[in-house]
């Protein structure tokens, strides 16, 4: 067997990293994992039951994918997924991002927010929004903010802030 050389071992491994995430749009056939993911991440997780007192659960999220309120994209790994994000049409809400650990830092969260932004933006938002934790060690702080959302001094009533971007306007395509 030929065995690759040292650079062009880490040049193959870099190329087959990035040739494996796969984002796409998110397919009922997901919910189930969309939930494992969100249990799974290294800050802020969130499990089942904690996603069921608020009133989010795989069937809610199948009524709200299905009926078109919300729209959401995956990043997949070997069919896996690896991260997601999903928002409202309505409200302009960010309703969740999520990626693995093993995941982060390869801009994986920052394609899947910018898929799901420029949708709402395509169906009118003017204005897109998020609740994150106000707590400046935690990534989504600082992610949130280099990627230009600001707060508008809201606060939710379990502390986490309000945050903000504002999108050009542009005609709609009738
Ligand atoms: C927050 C989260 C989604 C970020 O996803 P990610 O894939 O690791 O982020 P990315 O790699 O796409 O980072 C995008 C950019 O933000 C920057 N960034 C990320 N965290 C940052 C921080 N704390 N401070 C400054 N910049 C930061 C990155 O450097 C990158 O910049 P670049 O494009 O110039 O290289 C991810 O850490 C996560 O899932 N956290 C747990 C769940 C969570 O908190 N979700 C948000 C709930 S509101």
């Amino acid at each position: 067997m030929v065995r690759p050389t040292p650079s062009r071992g880490r040049k193959a491994e870099a190329l087959s990293t990035a040739i494996e995430l796969v984002f796409r749009e998110t397919r009922l056939s997901d919910i189930e994992a969309l939930f494992e993911v969100r249990a799974r991440t290294r800050q802020n997780p969130l499990s089942r039951a904690d996603l069921a007192q608020l009133g989010i659960t795989p069937e809610s999220t199948a009524a709200a994918f299905g009926s078109g309120t919300i729209v959401g994209f995956v990043c997949t790994r070997d069919d896996c997924v690896v991260g997601f994000c999903s928002g409202e049409f309505d409200s302009g809400e960010i309703l969740v991002l999520a990626v693995l650990p093993d995941f982060e830092g390869r801009g994986i969260g920052k394609q899947l927010l910018s898929s799901v932004v420029a949708r709402l933006h395509q169906a009118g938002a003017r204005r897109v929004w998020l609740a994150a934790a106000a707590d400046p060690t935690v990534r989504a702080h600082g992610f949130y903010r280099a990627l230009g959302w600001r707060p508008n001094g809201e606060r939710t009533s379990n502390g986490d802030e309000i945050l903000e971007l504002h999108l050009p306007s542009r005609p709609r395509i009738t």
